[in-house]
């Protein structure tokens, strides 16, 4: 086993990225406009802070040793215009519904994290689109334009920066009511179900699940054990996370910690790099390794093994356990044989990861109606071949990464609902990716903790679980 890298020689500065080449990047023409708010947001209150980020680094340095799961998921691009408590909660609801499905199916710790307040900026494969003979600036989220195809829309408005702050910041307060303010309380459990989905196959299997969590809770209360009144049962941690593609915003967030005197970016706990921005020697990559914030990394089928391991020595030099968590984005039908590769690679040099598998990017299609679209099928097939590959490779499947949304849309094909093309045009909402809805989002919750639990119980699976901490 070859020792991990030192340091990459440059110093780090939480402007050093700004001398490195930056993929996809909006073009500013309004410089002034660009500095100014840049120096609100350096003068504005992080959104997060670094204790938290510390904790989540602790839960995270769980699943890489197999004693916990990461849930990751939410909208594709949060939006200005679809901007509500009612989209928030829902979203949030879900996340909860499938936290617990997966603790109380699989016995196992979850960790939760939202891809909320924050999540704005999107990478494109083309920076212009054409319609009926017009070339605009592509879209790239609510924080630099707006969707509609005119020329004055689609110019990057260094404003909307501000906008996205503040967006985030009145999210994140919902968000920590929610998780905090008894919404979240165990005792609920059979409250979180959506009405619209009590008749089908999902909402049943849930409501079977919450009563003998109900049961349970009731027979330890009648036992005298006072697990009822442990904040565990009470309230969750819940943590954010949103790609950090757009530098400047995430660099006027980056604070000095006194304490500690790491650098954390104070926009969210978690941050990621894209599967379009993750060159060795590029501007994200150099941002995000200064940061002591738990981070993420894109993996597309190109990603080569070499190169894999270039970015090991980057961004997780330490090989701090709960530092770097590797996202795979594969396709159903590339997943067999691009990750093995990857795989190999990290146990042979034995570096410590988490695992996680993002579904949805690999998979989308574009319909005959025109339709960006998911095969349901498709990402469940990727998610089962990501827990055998992982058992074939004796490495651990840590988690799960999804677009998903509470609301009752129909942006993927299929599912119980079996949404069909025709379909796809009566709720379809998202701004960019299709997402999982409620009922599909638990589909996938059930599938996953009935693997889970098949790999914790297997000899030899790194997993126990009586482990681990008790964050439900
Ligand atoms: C995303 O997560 O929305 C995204 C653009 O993913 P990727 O970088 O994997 O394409
Ligand atoms: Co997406």
């Amino acid at each position: 086993m070859s020792q991990p890298m030192p340091h990459p020689q440059t110093p780090w500065t939480p402007t050093s990225w700004r001398q490195r080449p930056a993929a996809q990047m909006p073009v500013y023409d309004d410089l002034p406009t660009l500095a100014e708010v840049e120096e609100r947001l350096a003068a504005s209150l992080p959104l997060v802070f670094a204790g938290e980020i510390r904790t989540l680094r602790q839960h995270l340095a769980e699943v890489a040793a197999g004693r916990a799961f990461l849930l990751q998921g939410g909208d594709c691009a949060e939006s200005f215009a679809d901007f509500n408590e009612r989209a928030i909660t829902d979203t949030f609801r879900v996340l909860l519904q499938m936290a617990v499905i997966l603790t109380f199916a699989a016995a196992c710790p979850v960790v939760k994290v939202g891809r909320m307040a924050g999540q704005f900026a999107k990478p494109r494969s083309s920076s212009t689109e054409t319609r009926n003979g017009t070339t605009l600036p592509s879209y790239r989220g609510d924080i630099v334009n707006d969707l509609d195809f005119t020329a004055e829309a689609r110019h990057p408005d260094p404003r909307r920066q501000l906008r996205a702050y503040a967006q985030s910041a009145a999210t994140l307060n919902l968000l920590r009511a929610l998780a905090q303010g008894g919404f979240a309380d165990l005792h609920r459990v059979q409250q979180w179900n959506f009405d619209f989905l009590r008749a089908s196959p999902q909402g049943a299997r849930y409501r079977d699940l919450a009563s003998r969590i109900s049961e349970t809770l009731a027979f330890m209360r009648a036992c005298g054990l006072d697990a009822v009144a442990d904040p565990q049962v009470r309230q969750v941690n819940f943590y954010t996370s949103h790609e950090a593609l757009l530098l400047g915003y995430e660099q006027a967030l980056t604070r000095c910690d006194p304490q500690t005197g790491e650098w954390y970016d104070g926009s969210a706990h978690f941050l990621w790099i894209g599967e379009r921005t993750r060159q060795v020697d590029g501007a994200h990559v150099e941002f995000l390794r200064g940061i002591a914030n738990p981070i993420g990394l894109k993996l597309g089928p190109t990603a080569a093994p070499d190169t894999l391991l270039r970015l090991l020595d980057a961004l997780n030099p330490d090989d701090q356990p709960g530092r770097l968590t590797l996202i795979s984005r594969m396709g159903a039908d590339k997943i067999a044989t691009a990750l093995p590769p990857l795989i190999r690679v990290v146990q042979r040099e034995g570096r410590c990861v988490i695992w996680s598998c993002d579904p949805m990017h690999g998979n989308t299609l574009e319909t005959s109606t025109g339709y960006k679209t998911r095969p349901f099928t498709r990402i469940l097939d990727e998610v089962r071949q990501f827990f055998a590959i992982h058992r074939a490779e004796g490495s651990i499947p840590g988690g799960v990464h999804f677009e998903l949304t509470g609301q009752d849309v129909t942006e993927c094909l299929g599912g119980a609902q079996a949404i069909t093309e025709q379909g796809l045009a009566v709720r379809y909402h998202t701004l960019c990716d299709p997402r999982l809805n409620a009922s599909q989002s638990l589909e996938l919750a059930f599938l996953i903790a009935e693997t889970l639990k098949d790999y914790r119980r297997e000899p030899g699976a790194n997993a126990s679980a009586s482990e681990g901490n008790s964050d439900s």
